[in-house]
């Protein structure tokens, strides 16, 4: 059985790891994402797991059994002022789960693994997903090299983590795993609205990451009349209305400009260079969202006579999950008493790698209020320990 009173002590255990009241600042492949494998690390090696942490500092936590295993997990990292659900209640649950199968003396027929994920936001690096990227062997070449805004390079802070420095090191054969399963909290409003505390996700949605680059010319504020200027950032803000237009004119379709820096920064100065990001999602036809931004930047750029370039981070495809896990995860969730309806998730989420690259995997949403990537964001100790017990049923199915 699952203890909620247990769940709810790691739970603030777990927050006050670069987190100060609700808020949680604990960015991806930093010390204190590290601190929170190493705690996590001691709950599930005194149930008996066999732990090791990979080439990209993801944590696995295996408990015995023969052939190919079952996958567990989410991620510890969050955004800077985020709060204290996302990614961690699906690691929380995780481990409350396995050791209730433990508590119970389940035998085990196939192993069960927990994974903590590293660096599932890419808040300081860029690049999301990071550590199932590279697990499931789909990092892009050279990915190591890329900075933060001090010029660390991500093999620079792996190395400083204790790994040695090659991510890409961390690839594992899908075909080891028979399943992988996710919990995670909606981070929207819609169990909420039906007065449901779990839902079964059937798709997630596609998702580009890019880096965009303008370059106008920096002048004098005062003596360059208005005709004479390549400002850079009236450029941007010209394409940051764009992306604001595009996806709210087609369906099911985001976008977001969530970082933007301008140089050399200076009130008596136009604008010469501006970088901001693209965060571009669709439920459908995400390929035709992002080649409508693209374009209106060619088309921008041209008109104002400034240049862009475009870093693509990341591009994950629209990810169907498994019906037979669907149906593992239904009959899991109607055991606890919930009819969970079935929905489609707007926030990527690890599980896309396992998904993409051919592993059956599912995912459980727990209820959340406040929104989400915010302190304000909320689950119950209540919603979250029918989660465990959820994920507890749907890992006694498929690993005895
Ligand atoms: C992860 O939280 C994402 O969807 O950006
Ligand atoms: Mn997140
Ligand atoms: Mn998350």
């Amino acid at each position: 059985m699952i203890d909620p009173g247990r769940l709810e002590r790691r739970s603030s255990e777990l927050a006050r790891i670069g987190g100060t009241d609700t808020s949680v600042s604990r960015l991806g492949l930093s010390a204190d994402e590290q601190r929170a494998r190493d705690l996590v690390r001691g709950w599930l090696a005194a149930k008996g797991a066999q732990v090791r942490r990979d080439a990209a500092a993801n944590l696995f936590a295996r408990f015995h059994g023969e052939g190919q295993g079952i996958l567990v997990g989410s991620h510890l990292d969050s955004v800077p002022e985020g709060g204290r659900f996302d990614g961690a209640l699906g690691v929380l649950c995780a481990v409350e789960a396995i050791a209730a199968l433990v508590d119970a003396k389940i035998k085990l027929r196939r192993p069960i693994e927990v994974v903590a994920w590293a660096d599932e936001e890419g808040a300081r690096f860029g690049v999301g997903l990071f550590g199932s990227t590279a697990a499931f062997g789909r990092l892009a070449r050279g990915v190591g090299d890329r900075t933060d805004r001090d010029g660390i390079s991500i093999a620079e802070a792996l190395r400083a983590l204790g790994e040695q420095g090659d991510p890409a090191v961390a690839r594992r054969d899908p075909k080891e795993i028979a399943a992988y399963l996710e919990l995670h909290i909606e981070q929207g409003p819609r169990l909420e609205t039906a007065g449901l505390p779990l839902g079964i996700v059937s798709d997630i949605v596609g998702i580009y990451h890019a880096r965009v680059a303008i370059r106008g010319r920096a002048d004098h504020a005062g003596a360059t009349v208005m005709t004479a200027r390549a400002d850079a950032l009236a450029a941007a803000s010209e394409i940051v209305l764009a992306v604001e237009r595009i996806a709210r004119g087609r369906p099911d379709s985001v976008g977001t400009v969530g970082e933007i820096a301008v140089r050399p920064g200076a009130k008596n100065v136009v604008p010469g260079e501006c970088v901001f990001t693209l965060d571009l999602r669709a439920a459908r036809d995400h390929d035709g969202l992002v080649r409508d931004v693209l374009e209106a930047v060619t088309g921008i750029v041209s008109a104002r006579g400034v240049e862009a370039s475009v870093d693509d981070l990341a591009r994950v495809p629209v990810t169907p999950l498994d019906p037979k896990i669907r149906d593992v995860l239904k009959r899991a969730t109607t055991s606890v008493g919930v009819e969970a309806p079935l929905l489609v998730s707007g926030a990527g989420h690890d599980a896309q790698n396992p998904a993409l690259s051919g592993v059956p995997t599912g995912m459980i949403f727990v209820r959340s209020t406040g929104g989400s990537h915010t302190p304000r964001e909320f689950a119950s100790t209540e919603d979250a320990a029918l989660g465990a017990q959820a994920l507890a049923n749907a890992l006694k199915e498929l690993a005895t």
